[in-house]
């Protein structure tokens, strides 16, 4: 956490480094400005990725859960919910997933893609649905311009407020390559974590009217810090 703190003062500038394992960002309404940028850990292209996520609300409309964009490549990786649909892309290809209705409620959503077979796979809180194929064989640049909240139609930009999500993001975790299913279940528990974005010491930029709130909810997994747990149980 110093080390982070420090390394931030000397190259990030203005950008925060935080441990979030208490926290959500809280995106009050719609808009076309309010999002989150996240920094990786380091610059570096891609050929396998996993990113991980909590997500809570209430939006039926269409809504951009995360956005990946490089230079002239808006859709790098990509993953929108048009209920019942998950729609994820992988530079510029989409694939459409079917999946079950959905109850209002947090729900832990990752999506992988491996460059080597071009398989992709969507999990559902802890359910995999059946895998498609798109891009094989291609990278993900290294100019990453990675964002919560709105959906990239250029590189850090061409937000529209209709795809923008609306409700509380956390947990987010983002790798290099792709995570077995055991992996999987570690992130949902808690103690997998990501190498390339990590919530535990995420490099982050809030744009707009987005708001760090503390979470607000208990179950097993859930319970990250022990004094979310004191203030909940006691
Ligand atoms: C990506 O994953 C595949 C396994 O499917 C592995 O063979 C390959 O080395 C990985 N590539 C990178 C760059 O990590």
């Amino acid at each position: 956490m110093k080390l982070c703190i420090l390394l931030l003062l000397f190259i990030m500038g203005t950008l925060s480094c935080e441990d979030m394992s208490d926290k959500v960002f809280l995106f009050p309404g719609p808009s076309a400005t309010a999002h989150v940028i996240l920094k990786p850990e380091i610059k570096k292209s891609l050929k396998n990725i996993t990113i991980c996520l909590r997500s809570y609300t209430e939006l039926t409309r269409e809504y951009c859960l995360f956005s990946m964009a490089t230079p002239g490549v808006d859709n790098a990786f990509l993953i929108l919910t048009k209920s019942p649909n998950v729609i994820m892309y992988a530079l510029q290809e989409d694939r459409t997933f079917r999946i079950d209705p959905e109850a209002l409620a947090w729900k832990h959503t990752c999506g992988t893609w491996d460059s080597n077979t071009g398989v992709m796979q969507l999990w559902v809180n802890g359910k995999l649905y059946p895998r498609k194929v798109a891009k094989k064989g291609s990278i993900i640049g290294d100019e990453a311009s990675i964002i919560l909240g709105q959906d990239q139609d250029t590189f850090g930009g061409g937000f529209d407020a209709g795809q923008s999500f609306v409700g509380e993001i956390g947990d987010v975790h983002m790798w290099d390559y792709t995570l077995t299913p055991d992996e999987i279940k570690g992130v949902m528990s808690g103690h997998v974590k990501g190498n390339h974005i990590n919530w535990n010491s995420l490099y982050y930029d809030i744009k707009g009217n987005v708001l760090v709130q503390p979470k607000l909810y208990c179950k097993s997994w859930e319970c990250a810090s022990s004094t979310v747990k004191e203030s909940i149980v006691g």
